[in-house]
């Protein structure tokens, strides 16, 4: 009885010590993922929250890609590039109405919004509602390497900000 008891101890302490290393590696992972967090946290929070946006101004191309009288949408900034006998202008293509992209529909010779049946002249001009203002006028100048260009955030009076041939 008495040989048992020694080692009934020296088992008793090995899974004691099994548990006690069981609990320091639980610990120290409990740590190691709580640093983890810490870290990734701290450096979102670093990080500058900024939304990089596209720069308004855009190229739209060589004036001789536009025939007299078109009037072309330009899907990827949602522009009307406007080629009429005094030049070019760029009209937003963005409904005034709820947002919608305009169409120009040649064969009746409006731009019309596919939403609520909005239309608008070439100029931007409404010819039916519910539309509430004309479409805007968009600065459009010419590069020095002759391309046109167009500030999509400055929006002008209409008839003018004009390129003139
Ligand atoms: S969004 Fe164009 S008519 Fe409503």
């Amino acid at each position: 009885m008495t040989e048992e008891e020694p080692q009934e101890k020296q088992s008793n302490e090995s899974s004691e010590l099994s548990r006690r290393q069981f609990f320091v590696k639980f610990g120290a992972t409990s740590l190691a993922v709580a640093g983890a967090g810490v870290c990734v946290f701290g450096l979102q929070y670093l990080s500058p929250s900024v939304l990089y946006e596209p720069s308004p101004t855009v190229n739209v191309g060589r004036p001789e890609h536009y025939t007299v009288g078109s009037v072309t949408l330009d899907l990827r900034h949602s522009i009307f590039v406007v080629h009429d006998q005094e030049g070019f202008y760029a009209l937003s293509a963005v409904c005034t109405h709820l947002g919608c992209l305009s169409v120009w529909k040649p064969e009746a010779g409006v731009i019309a919004c596919p939403c609520h049946g909005s239309s608008f002249q070439k100029d931007g001009s409404v010819i039916a509602g519910p539309a509430p203002r004309p479409l805007p006028w968009l600065k459009m100048w010419m590069s020095d390497d002759g391309s046109l260009m167009v500030d999509r955030s400055d929006i002008v009076p209409a008839h003018s900000g004009a390129v003139r041939t």
